[in-house]
């Protein structure tokens, strides 16, 4: 179906987790798109519902409340709040805003997950995992921490060690704890109930690859290789105290995992403010749904849930999910823990009255179709070099030319010239351009285009220089601030969905009242004899010191954290050298290289090592595409003693250096040297 042969739209927004604040890859990803998206709905007058809250269970919360010696409800009360209060400040227009703490939540979760299990929904299974028979509690794997078995590293977490970076189970770490007693854990068996995705992949990769094609191919990307490796039961339940009990017999101390109950928090955000109407914007087939989302979350929003609301039987499922990719920050992976953000309510502080700029630097640079990057330079360039120098300037020079001449009192046009006409036409298509770019979830070239009035203006006024005509034509002067003055108002419109601060400073300055949407693109927005407001400035130069002094402000974060790090991480006792030619260090050249099956952070080189070929399995993984790597040449430790790891037998240890963000970088060359040489 076509866009507007729905009746409404709801439209969601990934739910934040509440325990950190907002940064500007959440708004330039999720919030912002998401944003644009509704004001425009809203600005046609379609029926749209826009629905967000905050994501409050899971380990990460509980792990947050005990390293600060509060309760997880502490923790997602304070994040709840400074969030809320980011995304009003940046104008998101979220019809509501709730909370999985809720109530209404609880038992909206509740009762689906109790409709799914009476219908025979889910299957259950037993598994064995680590008890704390101390402080008599399951243990999430990050609660665990032991020795890794590949690198020998203490400290490593249950599910990961952060030192080689490879995947693990908790049973594979050697003497582990329980991080909440100190004590050994047993294990112990426990049941769990599982959303079998594999029973329903035959009609969600019908649905999905077949029914839309027009999704984003970063989507349908994701969803085909997780078609491809067959999808595969998912746990639903966990052994956790915090979250939504399973409302079943003989699950106690079990609850809903996280990310089952988050995507139902939009339903019960939905019930929240329309208790007795929630139901048309949830399971009327005329109502369109939508997800905006981050690339991370689109296995849970094509796939998981979607399976949870075909399993329920009522609901409609979503009609898009236009993912972003990721935002970098200058050039760097914009990272909570290592505090490599920028944070809404630090901007707020620092740049007070900007929201608007950001949110035009944010959608001029969205991550749509790839990851992009912020820059504070790109910042202060686009602000200077279009905001300022061609929206405000246009704006400005129209406005202050009208109060100069007329005493701001819109001037009758007289009869229009060729070129006149020939401007008008140029603007007149932009209002089908921006909506059908906006329709198909451009946001960036619509909000280009845009900025193209203002580009027409200002080339408009340039070209008629009406400080000049108006010593030998005062009449014709009339007609260009006439027509420049219509395409003001235009832009006040057509900013309305991008950047709705500064279109209502430029609404109150012209006393544009109610003029609408649908006239966008008209010549007649201003009458001749309408009194306009006093001209200000919509926007202000950001200058050099203001921006240099954000980039100090991230540098600073960087070189604290590596000094840290390296604290963290003294150097060791001093060696005899012998002992240090004891390791035998060669260059290698990648011969092949490859995901180790069933592991995360595996990758398996075939190495030239001079001699005859070897194979070395390293925990790179997740920083490294492997195809990238093929005639690389990297330095390896060649007389390790063997070793086997996922069922391949390592026959030595790839060199790589852990950054403060524990990334891992390999050891490459800077000129080629034949495969064998020593290094030392
Ligand atoms: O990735 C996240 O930030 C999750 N809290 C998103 C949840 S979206 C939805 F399912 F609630
Ligand atoms: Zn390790």
């Amino acid at each position: 179906m076509s866009n507007t042969s729905f009746k409404r739209t709801t439209v969601t927004a990934a739910l934040p987790y509440a325990n950190g604040g907002i940064h500007i890859g959440h708004l330039a990803g999720v919030y912002v798109p998401a944003d644009i998206y509704v004001r425009y709905l809203r600005l046609k007058k379609r029926e749209v519902l826009f629905i967000c809250g905050s994501d409050e269970h899971g380990v990460p919360v509980t792990i947050r409340a005990r390293k600060e010696g509060c309760t997880p409800q502490q923790v997602v009360d304070r994040y709840d709040k400074v969030i809320k209060e980011s995304f009003q400040e940046f104008g998101i227009s979220f019809d509501n805003y709730g909370r999985t703490t809720s109530e209404v939540h609880r038992q909206t979760a509740s009762d689906f997950f109790r409709k799914l299990y009476d219908k025979g929904e889910f299957i259950e299974k037993e598994s064995e995992q680590y008890y704390d028979e101390e402080a008599q509690t399951f243990l999430a794997d990050r609660y665990i921490t032991g020795e890794c078995p590949h690198c020998h590293a203490e400290g490593a977490y249950g599910d990961q060690c952060e030192k080689c970076g490879t995947a693990l189970s908790p049973t594979e770490l050697i003497n582990p704890r329980s991080t909440v007693s100190g004590a050994k854990p047993v294990l112990r068996k426990t049941k769990h109930w599982y959303l079998p995705l594999d029973r329903h992949q035959e009609w969600l990769e019908k649905w999905i690859l077949k029914d839309h094609p027009e999704w984003r191919s970063n989507v349908l990307g994701q969803c085909k290789s997780w078609f491809d490796m067959g999808l595969q039961p998912r746990a639903v339940s966990r052994d956790l105290d915090w979250g939504i009990p399973v409302p079943v017999e003989g699950a106690d101390g079990k609850v809903l995992y996280v990310w089952f109950d988050a995507p139902i928090g939009y339903i019960s955000n939905t019930k929240e403010i329309l208790p007795n109407d929630w139901e048309k914007w949830w399971k009327d087939p005329e109502t369109r749904l939508v997800h905006f989302i981050g690339k991370d979350n689109i296995v849970f929003h094509c796939i998981v849930f979607p399976a949870m609301l075909k399993a329920e039987g009522s609901y409609i499922l979503p009609d898009n999910v236009p993912a972003n990719e990721f935002l970098n920050l200058e050039d760097d992976k914009i990272s909570t823990s290592r505090d490599h953000a920028v944070w809404l309510d630090e901007y707020l502080r620092e740049l007070p009255g900007k929201q608007d700029v950001l949110r035009y630097v944010l959608t001029a640079n969205a991550p749509e179709t790839k990851d992009n990057n912020f820059t504070w330079k790109d910042f202060q360039a686009r602000n200077n070099n279009e905001l300022v120098a061609v929206y405000g300037n246009f704006v400005n020079r129209a406005l202050q030319l009208t109060q100069k001449y007329y005493e701001g009192v819109v001037p009758a046009a007289g009869e229009l010239t060729d070129y006149d006409r020939e401007t008008i036409a140029e603007f007149a298509g932009v209002k089908a351009e921006v909506e059908r770019l906006l329709e198909n979830f451009r946001f960036r070239d619509a909000q280009k285009e845009a900025m193209n009035l203002a580009r027409i203006g200002n080339k408009y006024l340039a070209d008629s220089e009406p400080w000049k005509v108006i010593k030998t034509d005062p009449e014709r002067v009339k007609t260009i601030l006439h027509l420049s003055l219509q395409l003001v108002a235009n832009l006040a419109i057509a900013f309305e969905p991008f950047l709705p601060f500064s279109s209502q400073k430029l609404r109150d300055m012209l006393g544009l009242g109610e003029v609408q949407w649908d006239r966008l693109g008209s010549t007649d927005l201003l009458p001749a004899g309408h009194q306009l407001g006093k001209p200000e400035l919509l926007f202000e130069k950001i200058e050099d010191a203001v921006v240099e002094a954000q980039v100090k402000k991230l540098e600073d974060k960087k070189k604290e954290r590596e000094a840290a790090a390296y604290r963290a991480e003294p150097v060791l006792p001093t060696i005899p050298f012998e002992d240090f030619e004891k390791l035998d260090i060669r260059v290698g050249t990648v011969l092949s290289c490859e995901k180790v099956k069933k592991s995360k952070k595996l990758l398996k080189f075939e190495l030239a090592d001079g001699l005859e070929n070897r194979t070395i399995v390293s925990g790179i993984a997740l920083h490294y595409d492997p195809a990238t790597l093929v005639g690389k040449q990297v330095c390896f430790i060649a007389n390790l003693a063997p070793r086997t790891v996922c069922g391949v037998e390592s026959q030595g240890m790839i060199l790589s250096a852990v950054d403060s963000d524990e990334s891992l970088s390999l050891l490459t060359l800077d000129r080629k040297v034949a495969p064998g040489s020593r290094v030392g």
